[in-house]
This record gives C-alpha cells, sequence and structure tokens, in this order.
C-alpha cells in the first residue's frame, strides 16, 4: 500500500510517500519512506522575522505542485496511490487551506481515500518512531499512562495519555490502541518556540531563534563562568502549583534586560545559555510534576523545541532517574514534515479506522484550533 501525505500547517511544505504491506487479513508492523520532501520557507519569513499566514500560503501554493511533480512524477502515477493523508489542523488557517484542497482535489480525481490527520498528533508519533533499517520505521508503543509534553512554534501543552475505551478493533503484536488525549496543562500566552524566536529576534539573531540561541548557549556550557546578576531571567510560574506555563513574561525581559544592560558581544552567548536554562527550568519542573501526579510510565517528547540538546538531555536524565521510557524524535522528524503525517495515518490503517466517506472529504475544513482531546 502506498500512501501520500501533505503537511501544510506552518511554514514546511512537505510531502512524502511511505509504503508497507497490507492484505485484508495483515498490516505490517513497519513503513518505508520511499520520497521524503521539504520545501522550508524559513528564508523568506527570515526577512520578516516571524512567519505570516498570506506569505505562508503564497508559498504553499507554490511548491505543493513542484513537489508533487518530484514525488509524483506524470500524473498517472497518482493511480498507484492506495491513500492520502493531510493536516487539517491545527495551525495557519489559509495555509492549511492550501493542503486540503490539494489532497481533496486528488482524492476525488483519482477517487482515492482520505485521512485528515491532527498536526500535533503527527508530533506525538514522530517521537514514537524508530528505525528499522535505512529508510523503514516501525512506531514504538509508549508505556501508558504516558505524559507528551509537546512544544513547538504555536503550541506548549502537556498531554495525558491514556488507553482509548473505545471499541477499535485491536490486533495482537499491533500499537494496541489510539490513545485518550487531555489537555492537563497548556501556556497562557506565547508558545515556547514563539519566546525562543522572538527573544532571539531582540538579541539580533535570525529566524527561527531557537537553534540560534541554542547554538550559542552550547558555547557557554563549554566555557567557565556566570551570567552577571543583572542579566538573570526569571522562570515564569515554577511555583504556580499547577501545569501551565506562561513564556510572555520571559521574552518581555528579554527585551528589558537588553535594553537597560547593554550586553557585551562576549555576553551574549552566556545570556543565550541563561535564557535557555530558564525555559528549560521551567519545562522540566511541570514535566516533572505531570509526571508524578499521572503516574506516567513513559515520557513522550514532541515539537520544534525537541530539538534541542539541553532540553533533551534535561528531560532524558530526569527519566533515567526516574525509571521511565522517552521517546524523543530523530531530529530531522521534530520540526514540521510529512513522514509524522504519514506516520499517524499508518497507525489508523493499522488500526482500521476507516478513512473520510466522499461527503465527508467533500467538506473536509482547515481547523486551526483543532484539538487533541477525542
Ligand atoms: O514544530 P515546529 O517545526 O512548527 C510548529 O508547529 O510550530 O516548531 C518550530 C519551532 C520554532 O519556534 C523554532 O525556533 C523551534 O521550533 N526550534 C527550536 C530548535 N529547533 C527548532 N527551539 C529550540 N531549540 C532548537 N534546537
Ligand atoms: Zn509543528
Amino acid at each position: 500500500m502506498r500512501l501520500l501525505a501533505i503537511e501544510t500547517s506552518c511554514d514546511e511544505t512537505a510531502i512524502c510517500i511511505i509504503n508497507f504491506r497490507k492484505s485484508d487479513k495483515e498490516i505490517s508492523s513497519s513503513f518505508t519512506i520511499e520520497k521524503n520532501l521539504l520545501i522550508s520557507q524559513i528564508d523568506i519569513h527570515r526577512e520578516y522575522g516571524g512567519v505570516y499566514p498570506n506569505v505562508a500560503k503564497r508559498e504553499h501554493l507554490k511548491n505543493l505542485p513542484i513537489l508533487l511533480e518530484q514525488a509524483i512524477g506524470n500524473e498517472n502515477n497518482f493511480k498507484k496511490i492506495d491513500a492520502i493523508a493531510v493536516t487539517n489542523g491545527p495551525g495557519l488557517s489559509p495555509a492549511l487551506w492550501t493542503g486540503i484542497e490539494i489532497a481533496k482535489k486528488i482524492s476525488r480525481e483519482y477517487n482515492i481515500p482520505l485521512y485528515p490527520i491532527n498536526h500535533m498528533e503527527g508530533h506525538i508519533y514522530a517521537s514514537l518512531m524508530s528505525k528499522v533499517n535505512e529508510d523503514t520505521f516501525k512506531i514504538n508503543a509508549p508505556s501508558l499512562p504516558s505524559i507528551a509534553l509537546l512544544i513547538s512554534g504555536g503550541h506548549t501543552e502537556i498531554i495525558s495519555i491514556t488507553q482509548n475505551k473505545k471499541d477499535i478493533n485491536v490486533s495482537e503484536n499491533k500499537i494496541e490502541n489510539i490513545y485518550k488525549y487531555k489537555k492537563v496543562g497548556v501556556t497562557l500566552d506565547d508558545a515556547v518556540g514563539e519566546c525562543f524566536d522572538k527573544s532571539a529576534r531582540t538579541l539580533g539573531l535570525p529566524y527561527p531563534g531557537g537553534p540560534e540561541i541554542s547554538k550559542l548557549a552550547n558555547l557557554a556550557r563549554k566555557k567557565t563562568g556566570v551570567v552577571r546578576e543583572e542579566l538573570r531571567l526569571p522562570r515564569p510560574m515554577l511555583h504556580s502549583h499547577d501545569l501551565n506555563f506562561s513564556f510572555s513574561g520571559l521574552k518581555t525581559s528579554v527585551i528589558s534586560k537588553v535594553e537597560r544592560h547593554k550586553l557585551e558581544k562576549s555576553e551574549l552567548e552566556m545570556f543565550c545559555m541563561e535564557f535557555e536554562n530558564a525555559v528549560t527550568d521551567v519545562l522540566s519542573k511541570k514535566t516533572r510534576e505531570a509526571l508524578y501526579l499521572y503516574n506516567a510510565k513513559s515520557l513522550i517528547v514532541g515539537g520544534g523545541v525537541s530539538a534541542n540538546t539541553h532540553i533533551r538531555k534535561t528531560l532524558s536524565d530526569i527519566c533515567e532517574k526516574d525509571n521511565l521510557n522517552i521517546h524523543l524524535p530523530e531530529k530531522n522528524l521534530s520540526t514540521d514534515n510529512a513522514v509524522m503525517i504519514a506516520a499517524m495515518a499508518f497507525i489508523k490503517i493499522q488500526n482500521n479506522i476507516k478513512p473520510l466517506t466522499q461527503k465527508e472529504a467533500v467538506n473536509l475544513r482547515a481547523d486551526p484550533n483543532l484539538s487533541l482531546e477525542n
């Protein structure tokens, strides 16, 4: 079975084709990536210092036909595609619509079943993927109950994951079920990735700010010394006795520190480390509390910010100490991509979840606030 996945929720236009064996009785436990293509709009958005939805839409409209041609070749080859998966939310509405419209068109013209995919669930599955060999991946079922920390440019959430009681056809040797998600912590204002990006901008670093800050922070970690007292940053809501976050105060604090205390060039690396430490302190404390509160047996970390080496190491250390499994995405699957969307659709097919009916497919809409809770 060959499955085409399309992801256009933000600033990456991504398409992939995976294949796996499927008969009436059986479906393979792994899938192989045949094509994995992505055009990043980062250079374009860099000029503006962030993502503008209508610019993203314009770029997706330009890029999608190019990538489809590279992935499929001749239009006749659409006949060799057995299923399509497309992100229908959450994300930027104009951006989401571009992928949805093209997926609907292909589905209609070639009569191919269509699966709508939640972008955040895609991030969870990116973290559950592991390599069988070069291009072949399997999905590891997490030990339940589990906690997911989803950290990206648009989201900062703690999700409790339990077994879904819904009667889905479950067969042995397959991922047990599709899970039940409950949002137990959320940012009250900015997302953590947004805080990285906006703080980086204040520091004169290019978009996206996460990798830039991380690079400098890692240099500082190799040196001795500490940041001077006036440049210490707050750890917002560290003691709020709930699982929520707030990052807009941290961003504002970066702006005011930079304005008030002229940052020496040599201090930039140290200040980036202080920023990364502040973010990590808050993320790790709340995650630890959630793991404890929900009696979790595993931690799933997903979303673009999970590419951050310091955050990965800190959370891995916590899990190791508490003897919990941690599921982290491969670094190239941390940020937005189409493989995670394909992986989610693969699991749906494995669990006999039906695609949209023709009528549902016609009516499929972008849902910028699509929730994980079912
Ligand atoms: O998941 P993603 O690709 O897109 C959204 O769905 O938002 O996440 C993008 C975010 C950006 O804010 C970017 O700065 C951040 O992920 N990011 C990082 C790192 N790599 C990407 N943040 C911190 N450290 C990194 N290494
Ligand atoms: Zn994302």
